[in-house]
C-alpha cells in the first residue's frame, strides 16, 4: 500500500494555513482546521497539482494561502490528491453525485469557494496531469464567473503552466486575474526534515500583489454573481 498525498485544509488563524499529509490508501481526507464562518467573507480554494510530497508547489500554495490571510475575511481552503482517480465523465453533469467522497470533497469545496487560486509545477512545457484531473472532476457550475489565480513552479519561472491555465479558465467561464506567480527552485529554501519554504522577497511581494488583485477582483464580481 502505497501513501496517497492528500491536502485539504480550512483554516482562519492559528496553524500553518497548509499542511500536507501523507495518508494510507482508503483513509478519509483529512480537515485540519476548522473555519470559523463568521469571520470570514469570502473563501478562497486552493488547488494543488503536484505528483510530489514535499514539493514547491504546496510551498508556493502555502505562502499564497497566507496572503489571503493577511488580507483578512478571506477563509482558505484547500485541496491536493496527487492519486485522485481520472475524471469519469458520467458525473460531469453533476460531479455531486460522484462514488468517490474525495471527489465529492472536491466538488463541494469548489462549490463553497468565492474564488480559486491553481498551483500546478512545469511539466513538458505545461501544467501537471495532476491539477487537470482535479479540474476534470469539476464542472462549469463550480467555477463559473469566479476569479481563478494561477500559480506555478518549475524552470526559470516559466509561465507555461499558467499560460496554459489561463486557457483553462475561460473554458470555465471563469477570469484568471493578470498577476501569475511562476517560481524556480532557488525562490524557496530547503527545511531541515524535508519540504521547502518560499524564501524570495520578490515572490512574497508578487503573491501580495496576486491576492490583493483577487480579492479586489472578486468583491467586483460579487454583484455580476447575483445576477442568476
Ligand atoms: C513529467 C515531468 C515533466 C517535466 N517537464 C518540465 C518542463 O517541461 N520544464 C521544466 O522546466 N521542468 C519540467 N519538469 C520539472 C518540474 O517542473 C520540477 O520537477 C518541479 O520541481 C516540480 O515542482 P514540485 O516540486 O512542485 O513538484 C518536469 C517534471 C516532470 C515530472
Amino acid at each position: 500500500m502505497h501513501d496517497r498525498i492528500s491536502v485539504i485544509v480550512e483554516r482562519t488563524t492559528g496553524a500553518p494555513v497548509l499542511s500536507t499529509t501523507a495518508r494510507p490508501e482508503g483513509e478519509p481526507i483529512v480537515m485540519a482546521h476548522p473555519s470559523d464562518p463568521v469571520a470570514a467573507q469570502h473563501t478562497v480554494l486552493i488547488l494543488l497539482g503536484s505528483g510530489r510530497h514535499p514539493s514547491h508547489s504546496s510551498a508556493l500554495a502555502e505562502a499564497i494561502g497566507e496572503a489571503f490571510e493577511q488580507i483578512g475575511q478571506w477563509r482558505v481552503t484547500a485541496y491536493g490528491e496527487a492519486q485522485a482517480p481520472v475524471a469519469d465523465p458520467r458525473y460531469h453533469a453533476d460531479p455531486r453525485r460522484h462514488p468517490d467522497p474525495g471527489v465529492r470533497e472536491l466538488v463541494a469545496l469548489a462549490d463553497a469557494a468565492d474564488a480559486l487560486v491553481w498551483v500546478s509545477p512545469v511539466y513538458h512545457n505545461s501544467y501537471s496531469s495532476h491539477i487537470k484531473t482535479l479540474l476534470d472532476h469539476l464542472a462549469n457550475a463550480q467555477v463559473e464567473r469566479k476569479v481563478v489565480g494561477l500559480a506555478s513552479h518549475g524552470g526559470h519561472r516559466g509561465s507555461q503552466a499558467v499560460d496554459a491555465l489561463r486557457i483553462v479558465a475561460r473554458g470555465f467561464n471563469a477570469i484568471a486575474s493578470p498577476t501569475n506567480v511562476c517560481t524556480r527552485g532557488d525562490d524557496y529554501a530547503d527545511l531541515p526534515g524535508g519540504g521547502y519554504r518560499l524564501t524570495s522577497d520578490e515572490i512574497h511581494g508578487r503573491i501580495r500583489r496576486f491576492a490583493a488583485e483577487i480579492d479586489a477582483m472578486t468583491h467586483a464580481l460579487a454583484a455580476f454573481r447575483r445576477r442568476d
